[in-house]
């Protein structure tokens, strides 16, 4: 019994020191000292030993179970720090190495354009309101001095839905529905920078778009507030350099009305392809508020007048931006949208 003990211990020994994985040490340990190891069935068999026999190989027994534990647990420390260097040689960061870039998303330039117009004008004193796209014919048109089958209906190609509803052709209808809100006839300042829908779908229109609209209304209200106001707007928008130019026009919901034309930022004013060799580039529409739209809305002509302004946010961020084809504008390609990726400043168009 003594010679089986001792082989038993020299083939447990090889064993676990030859064991190149945790897993083969636990199978070693259990092989050998587990319940139903090889040394645990020969203590069980003690019984059939001699009485003077049994303290002799009962020792033996425990000192070789010692010695295999011992063992088992000095290899598992091995083991251990083995795999740790294993892992620690595997997984080694190189920190001089260039971080990986996180992709960010960015804002689109109409937005950009329209959040930079409420910083200025709510700066002003203006509220920033909106109203429904799905509009009706009574609030697009009829409450703005336009009634059924007037003729400057026709400047403006509409989606109908209904006889009464259409998809708004102009961010003017906020206008009257401001009015309308405003119960106790108190003075308005807001701005409505939304989108609007035209039938109109080719390289310079898409059928829809983003329009802006200002409607200010107050005692005492005269051009020169319409003017002065329009200046900083420009000016903020497209360079402090800008100069500005009014050119009688005619909108039914202004009286009188101008279109409102900006030196050229690209030339200055000499003349270039972008503004088409004149030195100007129109701009946006606007005019003092038309007695009969105050009437229509509640507030008496007599008391308030105002003015109101309106342009497109696509044109804006095109001239801004240095954008050629609006068609960019919507189709989301990120590509494009990448470009903004970086502070307002950088992207600017230097003319
Ligand atoms: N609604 C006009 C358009 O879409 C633009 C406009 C012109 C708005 C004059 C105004 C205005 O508020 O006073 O063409």
């Amino acid at each position: 019994m003594k010679q089986q003990i001792e082989n038993l211990q020299k083939k447990a020994k090889e064993e676990i020191l030859s064991s190149t994985t945790l897993e083969k040490l636990d199978e070693a340990r259990v092989k050998y000292l587990g319940k139903k190891g090889e040394l645990t069935l020969v203590l069980r068999k003690m019984g059939e030993l001699s009485p003077e026999e049994r303290p002799i190989i009962g020792s033996l027994v425990n000192k070789v179970r010692d010695e295999l534990e011992n063992l088992i647990s000095n290899r598992l420390e091995e083991l251990r720090k083995e795999e740790l260097n294993n892992k620690l040689e595997k997984e080694k960061i190189d920190i001089t190495l260039p971080g990986i870039k996180l992709k960010r998303g960015s804002k689109h330039p109409v937005n950009r354009i329209i959040e930079e117009l409420e910083d200025l004008f709510v700066s002003m004193g203006y509220d920033v309101v909106s109203g429904p796209e799905l509009e009706t014919d009574e609030y697009c048109f009829e409450r703005l001095n336009l009634p059924k089958g007037h003729p400057a209906r026709d400047m403006q190609d509409s989606f109908y839905i209904t006889t009464e509803y259409l998809l708004r052709t102009q961010t003017s209808a906020v206008q009257a529905r401001v009015m309308m809100e405003n119960e106790e006839k108190t003075p308005i300042r807001v701005i409505c920078p939304g989108k609007t829908y035209r039938r109109d779908d080719d390289a310079t229109h898409s059928h829809q778009f983003g329009q802006i609209e200002g409607l200010l209304i107050d005692k005492n209200i005269s051009l020169a507030d319409l003017k002065g106001t329009l200046e900083v707007f420009v000016k903020k928008m497209l360079g402090q350099n800008s100069k500005l130019r009014f050119r009688p026009s005619y909108f039914p919901f202004t009286e009188p009305s101008y279109e409102v034309d900006v030196s050229c930022f690209k030339c200055g004013g000499k003349g270039c392809n972008l503004c088409k060799q004149t030195g100007w580039i129109e701009i946006l529409g606007s005019g003092m508020v038309h007695p009969n739209v105050l009437k229509m809305n509640g507030y008496d002509p007599e008391i308030y007048s105002g003015f109101a302004f309106g342009t497109g946010l696509d044109r804006l961020a095109m001239f801004k931006y240095g954008i050629t084809d609006i068609r960019l504008l919507y189709t989301n390609d990120v590509r494009f949208l990448n470009q903004f990726d970086r502070k307002d400043e950088e992207n600017e168009i230097k003319y």
